[in-house]
């Protein structure tokens, strides 16, 4: 993310603009309180729209010449669908490689070359990789190049995914509306915190809210690495660590479970873990707050209990929802055509 093409990238944090304009989305931590508000903003005003047929279709001519790449060369479901579904609501055309054997990656091409082949043919590249650092690398290239494309990390290794921070903020501003938002809360994280990207992400956009609490519920092995608590420590973000969750459970104004990332495993260490203990099933609902919400990144595994569902605290389903729009809007802001999104009437 930074003001503008011909500017350069500073190291591999991309900083934003201060003002309005978004470029490359590859890290969270340059994200500030303004940009996140607008976001947000935009994807109220865009989910309303998109409730007609007549703002369904002001919304496909808001794009319609502009065309993304789709790199996933990592498996994604709801990541890569809500993206096109997101570029196809602008207008917008799509091309993809999903399956790292059908590239020129295969022939011995550079993964730079890759990239730079794809930006000949598109106006911005989303790229999903197993490899931490890929997407940073890919815009670093862009900024060196006479005609750079925006890229938008979809999640990198277990380092990143900072477009699921964005619509985890705002799924929370929006819960938390009738409260004075994400302000002064009290946020539980739980799971594999050590290798899962989308609480690394989460934690980083904290600093843009006042009063966060966030307290960390993970196996020893699993918990929340030290460079993320650093920076915590550094933004004077409060958190605490636990690996009971009924000690806490009352205290949470949201609880973000996350599964165990079992794909990283070197020796199946996340089948040592007894996963009950990090899990919610309906005895857990009542022993949390009346107006607490329950979220997660998706997919789940037996961490949350299927029945739970059926509890209106629990909001996963409306948070995968939230992504495609959240992506709608970051493609809005990127190609900067957000005034262009009536304002909703008080
Ligand atoms: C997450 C991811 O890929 O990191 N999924 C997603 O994008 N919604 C979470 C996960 O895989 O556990």
């Amino acid at each position: 993310m930074r003001a503008s093409p011909t500017q350069p990238l500073n190291e591999t944090l991309v900083m934003p603009a201060r003002g309005t304009t978004l470029f490359h989305v590859i890290d969270p931590r340059p994200f500030e309180r303004p940009l996140l508000d607008e976001l947000c903003d935009i994807v109220t005003r865009v989910r309303l729209l998109a409730k007609s047929d007549e703002g369904a279709r002001f919304l496909r001519d808001l794009l319609p010449t502009r065309r993304a790449m789709l790199y996933f060369t990592q498996p994604s479901t709801r990541t890569f669908l809500s993206f096109n579904n997101a570029c196809h609501i602008v207008g917008m055309r799509t091309s993809e490689i999903r399956d790292p054997s059908t590239s020129s990656e295969v022939k011995g091409e550079s993964f730079d070359d890759s990239i730079r082949t794809f930006s000949s043919y598109v106006d911005v590249i989303v790229m999903r990789t197993k490899e931490s650092g890929r997407a940073a690398q890919a815009a670093k290239l862009m900024d060196g190049i006479q005609r750079p494309v925006p890229v938008i990390n979809a999640g990198s290794g277990s380092d990143q995914h900072p477009t699921q921070a964005l619509l985890d903020i705002y799924t929370l501003a929006r819960s938390f509306e009738d409260r004075g938002g994400i302000d002064g809360k009290t946020i539980g994280l739980m799971g594999d915190l050590k290798r899962g990207r989308t609480v690394r992400s989460l934690c980083y956009l904290m600093r843009n809210y006042r009063n966060v609490r966030l307290v960390f519920i993970a196996p020893q092995q699993f918990s929340m690495q030290s460079d993320v608590k650093a920076y915590l420590d550094e933004h004077r973000i409060s958190y605490v660590e636990t690996t009971e969750l009924a000690d806490v459970l009352p205290s949470l104004d949201a609880i973000y479970v996350t599964r165990m990332q079992s794909e990283w495993d070197t020796a199946g260490e996340s089948r040592e873990i007894d996963l009950s203990r990090f899990s919610i099933h309906t005895r857990e609902l009542g022993l949390l707050k009346r107006d607490a919400i329950i979220m997660h990144p998706l997919p789940r595994g037996s961490e949350i209990d299927p029945a739970v569902d059926q509890d209106p605290r629990a909001v996963y389903w409306r948070q995968e929802r939230n992504g495609m729009w959240m992506r709608v809007a970051v493609l809005i802001k990127i190609f900067g055509v957000e005034q262009r999104i009536p304002a909703i009437r008080a």
